[in-house]
């Protein structure tokens, strides 16, 4: 007799003789009905034991698809690349926010609501003063978007969808604000007061790079900006987005849940490869250098930055766009030198059978930071730039999160190690 297909999962528990039948909804099952599968009563029920979620979806999303074997990325559908020619960074806010395209009404309110949002209390002035000259912009950028849920203590009511609508704008305006404050800190320079009659992005760039109100925009490098922070406006459950959930599911307000999501970003294995990709093109500082510097890393010692990703194994596609923005980049800024030492990292990565196996390729990070160095960007301000961009994500994941009636705080389940019950030993006693 042919079997009959059923969207089922059978287990056999060897330790009791026992089946069950699962359900398989969505290629998945559901981790809490392996809780049935008891050895007695006292039994807790079965677990699954996955570190670094390797293999648990934590949530159903319609916002950002990626099929990691064919280097495919969608927002809502959209594919990236479509999205990184056509649209502006704004839009694709917009589009992962309220999952479709503006119409040109909407934009339009979407655009002004953002705009009247981008002033920052002048306090927030006083507590960038309080850090020192060299102070990361990554950890002043954790510490004065947390504080802003001090000036808006409505936003802690969550539950309102209107509020946390403004609390929404409010971060979209605020945070280039806030980036462009830090990186004037960092130089000493004046603050520069947003400028309402600029577009995102043209404000963004003039409130660092202006000097006495006076700034000559670049065209080609804001659409290059422009480009960057739309490849990293979302990518579904990666660290930083995680971070943003977990911290929000416990309902905190959103700023407080974002600036979990910056200080995730700021990790050299995520946001912060960009700037060690610059460190380790200045460690091999030559070309020469390389055969010895990938033999180190095939021993262990250290990795390539911008290399490898968890879910991409064929390519990242955002590095393919990217390594195209760079060569309109270098048209207008000349060629950064470290480019060579890059292309020829690349070649020989890509040749040698330990990065082949390993299904190695260039990340988004790989190419980024030789951009934002060819703009003027110090270093240590890359991941600055890719929190910028990522902001978006993670407030349409946020606002998802919350309206999602399977969602509760997120409390992952462990697997004690530790010792067994043991009465308390004084001071004295103890050897
Ligand atoms: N250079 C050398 N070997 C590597 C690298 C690398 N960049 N990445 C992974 N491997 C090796 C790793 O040693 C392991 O080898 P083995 O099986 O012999 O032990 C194997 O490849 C699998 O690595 P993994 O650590 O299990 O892979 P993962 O999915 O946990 O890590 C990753 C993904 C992105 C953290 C990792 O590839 C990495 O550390 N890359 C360098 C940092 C980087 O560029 N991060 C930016 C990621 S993209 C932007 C973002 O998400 O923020």
């Amino acid at each position: 007799m042919a079997l009959m297909a059923k969207d089922t999962l059978s287990i056999t528990d060897n330790r009791t003789g026992k089946s069950y039948e699962l359900p398989i909804a969505e290629g998945t099952i559901k981790a809490v009905d392996l809780r049935n599968i008891k050895v007695d009563d006292d039994d807790f029920g079965l677990m699954t034991y996955d570190p670094a979620f390797m293999n648990t979806a934590a949530c159903r999303s319609a916002i950002t698809f990626i099929d990691g074997d064919r280097g495919i990325l969608r927002y809502r559908g959209y594919p990236i690349e479509q999205l990184a020619e056509k649209a502006t960074f704004l839009e694709v806010a917009y589009l992962l926010a309220e999952g479709e395209l503006p119409t040109q009404a909407q934009l339009d309110k979407w655009t002004n609501d953002i705009k009247y949002h981008t002033y920052v209390h002048t306090n927030i002035i006083k507590f960038l003063e309080g850090f020192r000259y060299d102070a990361h912009p990554m950890g002043m950028m954790v510490g004065t978007v947390a504080a802003l849920s001090t000036f808006y203590p409505a936003a802690k009511n969550i539950a309102d969808p209107a509020n946390r609508y403004v609390q929404r704008i409010r971060l979209m305006a605020k945070f280039p604000t806030l980036a462009a404050f830090i990186f004037r800190h960092s130089r000493g320079l004046p603050y520069e007061f947003p400028r309402n009659d600029l577009d995102y992005i043209g404000n963004y760039v003039n409130m660092m790079f202006s000097i006495g109100g006076l700034h000559k925009p670049n065209k080609v490098l804001q659409r290059a900006l422009e480009i960057l922070l739309i490849l990293h406006a979302d990518h579904e459950q990666n660290c930083s987005t995680s971070a943003v959930r977990s911290v929000g599911s416990s309902h905190v307000d959103p700023y407080s849940a974002v600036s979990s999501g910056v200080a995730a970003l700021y990790g050299p294995l995520h946001g912060g490869a960009n700037e060690a990709v610059l460190e380790m093109l200045d460690e091999i500082g030559d070309k020469k250098q390389i055969p010895a510097f990938i033999a180190k890393v095939k021993a262990g010692e250290g990795r390539l930055m911008g290399f490898g990703h968890r879910v991409y194994k064929s390519y990242d596609p955002r590095a393919k766009l990217i390594k195209k923005t760079a060569y309109d980049v270098f048209a207008e800024t000349g060629l950064n030198p470290k480019l060579e030492i890059a292309l020829e990292l690349e070649r020989i990565a890509l040749e040698d059978e330990y990065f082949i196996k390993r299904k190695l390729y260039p990340n988004v990070d790989f190419y980024s930071g030789l951009i934002y160095q060819a703009m003027s960007y110090p270093t240590d301000y890359f991941t600055v730039l890719f929190a910028v961009g990522r902001l978006p994500g993670w407030l349409a994941q946020w606002e998802e999160m919350l309206s999602d009636k399977d969602q509760k705080i997120a409390r992952p389940r462990q697997i004690y190690t530790g010792p067994a019950a043991r009465d308390f030993v004084p001071i004295v006693a103890r050897k």
